[in-house]
């Protein structure tokens, strides 16, 4: 990790004018600089920065950050990287911490591992081009499949030597050693010690992670031998964890971000012939199936995926499970149906590169419809098979968290089987609540199956009610971190006398006065944040909150501290002021906090009413009318207040 002391330094240096300028170009505007935004296509510029508070935000896509922000999500670099480059860029020296012994030894082996496959993959290159073995039966193979030199040096293809010790051999002589050897993988150890070579007589494919780095290989036997596998992977290593790779991703995450969609197929050959082809925006999933974090890396990309399925797949029923995970992630998911026999590396060779596009381009479907069709196709006219498969779909769309997205597929689905919208909706609604009242464990979200009531619309309603309660809790942050570190003057106590405190102080106080925790999990991480360093008598400020090494917080301070226009100066020459909250910031935070509190005890009364609903007892009842009661003097109270705040 890099020190305390030196993250700071990069970001009071890193100028987020020249940072930005470096991709983008800008143009003075007011106080801030605009531009096309680079993280969407745009014709007219919405993309801000603002030098003063050091943070970028489109207003288009809604992108927004500091300086590091920018170079993480432009070249897709981590935190870490980002530092490293802003440094670099602006010459300052960077520190990294003191680190354990145990971090020290695994900085070590890991640095050792990408040493070692860096070396061999060299060797294995150098086989496939410059030995006689490598040349007639690795490089004949190649292109007896179609690649070409320069798909070979891209992909940095190799060979590797059928004997069991040419590569241990060689990686000693250059002053490897035995644990690496076994670590990595590229050394198979027996039970009695002796160790061999892993790859033996196959053609060779480096596996790179997303910066370049070889952290594996995969390699491809020639023989049509049944009983070897055909592919031999390197094992999982400190740097090669397979269900976080995705073969191809260095080569293609650019064009992925350029075209915004990303096609995923099965084989190592499959992804390097349709690059080649030019489809260079692919990922090879290399025959397993998809996990988490194999989708995660597609989406810091691109939120669209094509899959490309063999016309012969006979897993393809079971990898729609595959699908239901994708789609819960969020992402869009397209399927393209190859011909049978073809996979997408035949398909290519044995079509026309105008057909192919054409194919490609005009094929894909999406997943809804594909799965609806295939099922309904084995259920022809069973009607029971049909009810299964209706229930299938519906429990894949139920797991799309954007709801514009599952009405969307729900109106498809209904088209589709023949089934009433309504109906859909209904299904789809009780699987999410299930969901639901199992993730909270909460007894209240109880599906009653036979219900007759209308049973689904409270339950919508309690969700939507919480989703709307969040502008309140985020209205109130807002003005911390716009006026939190600010000091004004408050009338308190009965005497009327005016105080001057720091706003951020004033509305932890009101809050805490009424000990009201905040629903929202971000936004209750950061009243904590300002409740302790208040305790240690510091205000946190904007800075302090838009270079949070805690992405969401510092995403989310970008966004509510930048101001879409900045007064023109027309306006001021022509004597127009318009009224501005910042006029009269104690009236604006009242406001905000009065109002929070009246959608709060709103809230609180709905709750009460739902209770009535279903109490046991008449003495519980009383209970809960008198808690009403209360609550009620407390709404009309602070509604008045609400009012009298709001005319004046
Ligand atoms: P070709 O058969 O040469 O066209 O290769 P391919 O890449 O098209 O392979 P295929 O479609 O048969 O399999 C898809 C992917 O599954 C491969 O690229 C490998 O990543 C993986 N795979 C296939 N066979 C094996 C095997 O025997 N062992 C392992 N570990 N992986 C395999
Ligand atoms: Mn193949």
């Amino acid at each position: 990790m890099i020190k305390q002391e030196t993250i700071q330094a990069i970001l009071d240096t890193a100028n987020i004018e020249e940072v930005v300028g470096d991709f983008v170009s800008l143009k003075k505007r007011g106080a801030n600089l605009i531009g096309l935004c680079p993280f969407h296509n745009e014709k007219t510029p919405s993309f801000t920065v603002s030098p003063a508070k050091g943070i970028y935000k489109c207003f288009g896509c809604g992108k927004a950050g500091n300086a590091v922000h920018f170079i993480m999500e432009h070249e897709h670099y981590s935190y870490y990287d980002a530092l490293k480059y802003l440094a670099a860029k602006y010459k300052i020296p960077v520190i990294e911490t003191e680190r354990t012994p145990e971090e020290i030894q695994l900085d070590n082996d890991k640095d050792r591992l990408f040493n070692i496959n860096a070396f061999v993959q060299k060797y294995f290159t150098d086989n496939l081009l410059n030995t006689e073995a490598g040349q007639a039966i690795g490089l004949s193979y190649f292109k007896k499949r179609g690649f070409n030199d320069a798909t070979i040096n891209t992909f940095q293809l190799g060979y590797s030597i059928d004997s069991f010790n040419a590569l241990i051999d060689y990686c000693h002589k250059n002053g490897y050693k035995d644990d690496i050897l076994a670590k990595s993988g590229l050394a198979v150890v027996h039970d009695d010690g002796k160790m061999f070579d892993r790859f033996r007589g196959r053609v060779m494919f480096p596996i790179h992670n997303l910066t370049g780095r070889v952290i594996g290989f995969g390699g491809r036997i020639l023989t049509s031998d049944k009983n070897t596998a055909k592919y031999l992977n390197s094992p999982e290593s400190d740097i090669y964890h397979k269900s976080d790779t995705l073969y191809g991703i260095y080569l293609a995450k650019n064009s992925i971000v350029s075209k915004n969609f990303c096609y995923l197929v099965e084989g190592y050959m499959d992804m390097i012939t349709m690059y080649q082809a030019g489809f260079t925006n692919v990922v090879a999933s290399s025959g397993t199936s998809l996990t988490t974090n194999q989708i995660r890396l597609i989406k810091r990309f691109t939120n669209n995926i094509t899959i490309i399925y063999d016309g012969d797949a006979a897993g393809i029923k079971a990898s729609l499970r595959g699908i239901d995970m994708v789609l819960s992630e969020g992402l869009n998911v397209k399927i393209i149906l190859l011909p049978e026999p073809e996979d997408p590396d035949s398909f290519i060779k044995n079509n026309r590169t105008s057909d192919v596009i054409d194919y490609f381009e005009n094929k894909p479907r999406d997943f809804i419809r594909f799965k609806t069709e295939l099922l309904l196709n084995d259920a022809k006219d069973d009607p029971i098979k049909k009810a299964e498969v209706i229930k299938d779909i519906i429990a894949s769309i139920a797991v799309i968290p954007d709801e514009i997205y599952r009405a969307m597929y729900i109106k498809e689905c209904s088209d589709l089987l023949g089934v009433k919208e309504q109906s859909v909706i209904f299904e789809v609604n009780k699987i999410i609540r299930k969901k639901l009242g199992k993730k909270y464990n909460d007894p209240d979200i109880e599906v009653h199956d036979n219900s007759t009531q209308q049973p689904l619309t409270q339950e919508e309603q309690d969700i939507e009610k919480n989703n709307s309660f969040d502008i309140y809790e985020r209205a109130i942050i807002e003005k911390l971190f716009l006026y939190g570190d600010i000091q004004s003057n408050y009338n308190l106590g009965a005497e009327n006398e005016a105080q001057t405190l720091s706003n951020a102080e004033f509305i932890i106080n009101e809050l805490d006065a009424e000990g009201i925790e905040f629903n929202n999990q971000l936004y209750s991480r950061i009243l904590n944040i300002y409740r302790d360093n208040l305790h240690n008598g510091f205000i946190p400020g904007q800075r302090y909150f838009i270079n949070n090494a805690d992405r969401e917080i510092s995403t989310l301070a970008a966004n509510l501290i930048s101001t879409p226009y900045s007064l023109s100066e027309k306006w001021k020459e022509n004597h127009i002021f318009p009224r501005m909250e910042t006029d009269d910031i104690p009236s604006t935070i009242i406001k905000t906090l009065l109002s929070f509190k009246s959608a709060f005890i709103k809230r609180l009364r709905a709750e009460i009413q739902e209770k009535l609903k279903n109490a046991e007892d008449s003495k519980e009842m009383e209970d809960l009318l008198e808690t009403d009661k209360q609550y009620k003097q407390v709404e009309i109270n602070i509604d008045s207040l609400l009012n009298r705040t709001i005319s004046y």
